[in-house]
């Protein structure tokens, strides 16, 4: 059913709404979101001001998988994620690489670029020589927006014309470089582009014979310039455990990805396994979690044809596995000074700059997956999943801690399934 002005009735008038056009006014319904709102009124207000027509908070688990050596410091890292498995690999994955040296990490550049989209129909060297002799009146026309961050280390880079038109017909960019300190720089860069294109507008009404028309002025989510390196290494013989020789597991290793970086159907999978760690640190530290993947992926495809965010290799009889990836995050500005367990992740990491955290990213994402591809070329994954699965089983069912007892038993030699839990338990 249509319905007008939603956005203006009371967060009751809309839950109300709801009930009645989808869900028979049924009163279990109302109650699944009201359970939810936060005792604390205050609180909730907070929340509810994150985003629009606010019915209710949607809970995902915080987690923290302690013991990550990174550049010789120990850190707790928080991860807000739903799927089971993840943060207890990320764990595993830390104290192993503890009693190895833990993980190196370093930043490949600070840079973010950002977009004026316009069509010219005059001469493209008419065009050139007016964006030469306009450059630094396009950047006073900036600078006051730029003060602030100028302090913190960041501001405007550079800025140039790009000849666009063997693409599309009259297609330009003006595209500027920048650097963001410890913001993300989404609203400082989508600042900084409109108030430069209206002066671009400004600029070209009286100055140039053909008509340029702005098309959009909009920040790349793609930042190749701004990315980092997480790295662990160590002896091969270090690899050896009781069921393979270290070298034969890091062969087995390392062949594993590079049929990641082969092969674009594996590499996805691969990819997606790194963003379970990358993401739920990206969500527990309040950062744009969409922004990241589609960075990532783009990074993943630089080359024309998708590949492997990690390497590894065999050298000087020593086992490298880095990851390298772009990464665009903040630590100040968005909800980081409001949502109250960003803060508290925030603290936790000892309040790091953006490059800080951009590095603690990276470990959980090469964590996450050296995880992963040692449960693939070991055991399956299905093993570690199969436990979690029984455990959520077993709380679906309500089990005693006798079942309980009874099950762990059972399905050490056996497939776990809803159907052979009921039947081993005598559940209907
Ligand atoms: C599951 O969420 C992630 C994995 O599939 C990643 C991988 O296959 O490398 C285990």
């Amino acid at each position: 059913m249509q319905i007008n002005g939603f956005s203006k009735l009371s967060k009751k008038e809309k839950i109300n709404w709801l009930l009645k056009t989808y869900f028979q006014q049924q009163p279990e319904a109302e109650k699944i979101l009201t359970q939810y709102w936060h005792r604390d009124e205050e609180l909730q207000k907070l929340h509810d001001g994150f985003i629009e027509n606010t019915l209710s908070n949607f809970y995902l688990p915080y987690g923290i998988a302690p013991n990550f050596k990174i550049n010789n410091r120990l850190y707790a890292i928080p991860m807000v994620i739903e799927e089971s498995s993840v943060v207890a690999a990320a764990a595993k994955a830390a104290k192993f690489w503890l009693d190895r040296g833990g993980f190196t990490t370093e930043i490949l550049g600070l840079t973010k670029t950002g977009h004026i989209h316009f069509l010219y129909n005059g001469h493209t060297q008419e065009l050139i020589q007016f964006f030469r002799e306009n450059r630094s009146k396009l950047l006073s026309a900036i600078a006051p927006l730029e003060e602030n961050m100028k302090k913190r280390g960041g501001g405007v880079k550079d800025i140039d014309l790009i000849d666009k038109t063997d693409q599309i017909e009259h297609y330009y960019q003006i595209e500027f470089k920048f650097e963001t300190a410890d913001a993300m720089g989404a609203n400082f860069i989508n600042s900084v582009l409109e108030e430069a294109a209206e002066k671009l507008e400004k600029l070209a009404q009286s100055q140039l014979t053909g008509q340029l028309t702005i098309l959009m002025s909009i920040l790349s989510n793609f930042t190749p310039d701004c990315r980092v390196k997480a790295m662990v290494k160590c002896p091969v013989e270090a690899l050896e455990t009781t069921a393979m020789p270290g070298k034969l597991y890091a062969v087995k290793f390392i062949t594993a990805i590079k049929v990641a970086e082969k092969e674009p159907y594996r590499a996805v999978t691969h990819n997606k396994g790194i963003m379970n760690g990358v993401d739920a640190v990206v969500l527990a530290t309040g950062n744009d979690f969409r922004a990241v993947e589609a960075n990532a992926h783009a990074y993943a495809a630089i080359s024309g044809s998708y590949t492997s965010l990690s390497h590894a290799k065999i050298e000087d009889n020593h086992f490298y596995f880095w990851l390298e990836m772009p990464l665009a995050v903040g630590t100040i500005g968005g909800i980081a000074g409001l949502h109250p367990l960003v803060k508290f992740s925030l603290q936790l990491l000892q309040n790091p700059s953006a490059k800080e955290l951009m590095q603690i990213i990276a470990a959980a994402g090469l964590a996450q997956n050296f995880a992963a591809v040692n449960s693939l070329i070991t055991d399956g994954i299905q093993k570690g999943h199969m436990k979690m699965h029984l455990n959520n089983l077993l709380n679906f069912i309500k089990a005693d801690e006798k079942e309980r007892q009874v099950a762990y038993a059972y399905f050490q030699n056996n497939k776990v399934s809803f159907a052979a839990l009921k039947k081993l338990l005598n559940r209907q």
